[in-house]
């Protein structure tokens, strides 16, 4: 089964289980301080987990985008992705265990569906804890179903319990599927959730049944909520019995193309293999960022920096390789062939995609010289060291500055019959690491959509933001992202200049009348071409002919949006702009906070 066979039978199974086909959101989240990246196809609903409810009703499917670059120096190994794909399913306080954990069974055993052997399957439930108990309930469906009790494993907390994002909220146990890949077990205590290879997790139903609160108790939610999630790049190579993603036509396209620029083969040796996962899965996540709704392109911060990493380190692996010039729009090519069925927007976007790799390599390339002048620059003084070696400070200082590879320092230390200090190298590499790992796990926490008063009341600030800017600006303006915390907002959006002080200041006061109206803000359900029809501002995300909330606040803002929002204009207090700065290419970017 391919990965667009996959995509479409889950997708195709869970319609005929009565379920509303959504369409995936930006990799971009909306609203979410606490991530850069969309990293679960949860993410995009959370509001509705939440309770809002939903336009397209109570039972839900999609696939969804995802990015997880908390550990992108793992790339390179045969099994992590920076990209991949989550298909998923949602019962918004409608089916619960009884109805989700049969039809689980159903879409894994079916041949109609992915026929695996009832016989190679194994599943955890959580094992209860002092505060909440064991979920036995889930236990006796499967057993039900036709898995046998040795084969229902319980689990503690740390495998089986999908907490709440912050201090309270919705909760739950989960119930994690695994097929057996026939290997032998790695020792007595080798179970599902077992590291060595031997169990393959597929599938992750969470059953959202506690709202946990201050005092920490967990009450039982009044309508609890099904969100489930399987990886589609893993399910397919379990399918097809490979070892690793890299052997399946999720990559095999991307992986013939870097070996067509790079002349090497994959598979021939273990150290060029990893350079060509490397390559290959960066392009695709580059790609994907690129050629995403949002538009992001290479900075020096957010989405912007990790999509700088990752296309750097792609060209540098291009160049530990042999390619010399620029290469990866061609495999950017292949992406888009891949997956524009998909991901329409990868096709509207190319020639932008194209372009900002092209250009990113340009640039890196440049810093790549600055590094050789300044290697240079410091050579007569290395050459005086009696021990012929460079320090490891150096190589790391080329390496962190100049982003110069050690690689290459090693190489040109050779040619100057010197060497590098390679311990010391590594040693300040991981202290570096030490740091910036803090400073990512800061970011990439994860977790709920803040939906406090605050928020909220920013929220509707973004859309007479946006609103007024149109006006002042003209109608170019285009929401670029937006974050929000309890202190402020933050607004991205598409203006080839920096706004004037008189600009900035009628903006403010226009946002200001129209909190001063008090205008009601109301919520309606139509299709995107009825929203669009009526005037409404959206992104172009949503699938043809599907149902969208439109909120509209009196007769100035009308946008498509997932809510929530306050119900009147007055609520939201003063607002005032603090910053307007750039945030890319093309891109502006507003601080303003609500007093
Ligand atoms: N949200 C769950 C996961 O990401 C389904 O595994």
């Amino acid at each position: 089964m391919t990965i667009h066979e996959l995509r479409k039978k889950y997708i195709d199974f869970f319609k005929s289980k009565g379920h509303a086909e959504i369409s995936g959101k930006s990799l971009i989240p909306d609203n979410d301080p606490t991530v850069l990246f969309t990293t679960a196809g949860m993410h995009p609903l959370v509001p509705y987990l939440l309770g809002e409810p939903h336009p397209s009703g109570k039972r839900l499917t999609d696939y969804q985008k995802c990015i997880r670059t908390g550990d992108i120096e793992s790339v390179g190994d045969p099994s992590h992705l920076t990209f991949f794909e989550m298909l998923g399913n949602w019962s918004l306080g409608d089916y619960f265990k009884k109805e989700m954990i049969p039809m689980s069974y159903e879409f894994l055993t079916d041949p109609k569906y992915l026929g695996i052997s009832k016989d190679k399957l194994s599943v955890t439930v959580f094992a209860g804890d002092a505060e909440v108990p064991r979920d036995d309930e889930s236990a006796s469906i499967w057993e039900s179903c036709g898995i046998p009790k040795e084969r229902i494993y319980f689990l503690p907390r740390e495998d089986n319990w999908w907490g709440p994002a912050g201090e309270t909220g919705p909760c739950g146990p989960d119930s994690e599927m695994f097929v057996d890949t026939g290997k032998p077990k790695c020792g007595p205590d080798c179970r599902p959730g077992c590291h060595c290879g031997k169990y393959f997790e597929v599938w992750n139903d969470v059953f959202m049944q506690y709202n946990k609160q201050k005092d920490g108790s967990y009450p039982r939610m009044a309508h609890p909520c099904v969100d489930t999630g399987m990886g589609i790049e893993r399910t397919v190579a379990m399918l097809q019995g490979k070892k690793s993603v890299y052997e399946t036509e999720a990559f095999s396209s991307i992986i013939a193309a870097v070996e067509k620029a790079t002349g090497e083969k994959y598979g021939a040796d273990a150290d060029k293999d990893k350079s060509i996962r490397i390559i290959s899965d960066h392009a695709k996540a580059s790609t994907m960022i690129l050629g995403d709704e949002k538009g992001v392109s290479p900075s020096n911060v957010g989405a912007g920096y990790v999509l700088r990493r990752l296309i750097r380190r792609a060209i540098r692996h291009g160049r530990k390789l042999g390619v010399e010039g620029k290469f990866l729009s061609t495999l950017a090519e292949v992406v888009i062939g891949m997956y524009g069925e998909p991901y329409p927007e990868l096709l509207r976007n190319r020639a932008f995609i194209l372009d900002e790799l092209d250009k990113e390599e340009d640039r890196f390339l440049v810093t790549l010289e600055k590094g050789e002048k300044e290697f240079e620059k410091l050579l007569p003084n290395l050459l005086k060291n009696p021990a012929k070696v460079i320090p490891g400070r150096i190589a790391f200082r080329l390496y962190d500055t100049y982003g110069f590879p050690i690689e290459i320092t090693e190489e040109l230390a050779a040619e100057n019959a010197l060497t590098v200090d390679k311990d010391g190298f590594d040693k300040a590499y991981e202290e570096h690491q030490k740091l910036s790992k803090q400073n990512t796990d800061k970011v990439f926490k994860g977790g709920l959509a803040d939906h406090s008063e605050i928020a909220t009341k920013y929220h509707t600030a973004t859309h007479l933001l946006d609103a007024a800017l149109r006006q002042v600006l003209g109608p170019h303006v285009q929401q670029k992202g937006s974050n929000i915390t309890a202190e402020r907002m933050r607004f991205d959006f598409s203006h080839p200049d920096p706004m004037t002080p008189e600009q900035v200041k009628r903006v403010e006061d226009i946002v200001n009348e129209q909190i001063a109206r008090d205008l009601p803000v109301t919520m309606s359900v139509m299709t995107l071409d009825e929203a669009k029809a009526s005037g409404a501002i959206a992104l172009f995300s949503e699938k043809y002919g599907e149902k969208v909330k439109v909120y509209t606040i009196g007769d100035f803002s009308k946008e498509v949006c997932g809510g929530p929002h306050v119900e009147h204009t007055a609520e939201l207090g003063h607002f005032t702009i603090q910053k307007e700065q750039s945030s890319s290419a093309g891109v502006r970017r507003i601080r303003a906070v609500l007093e």
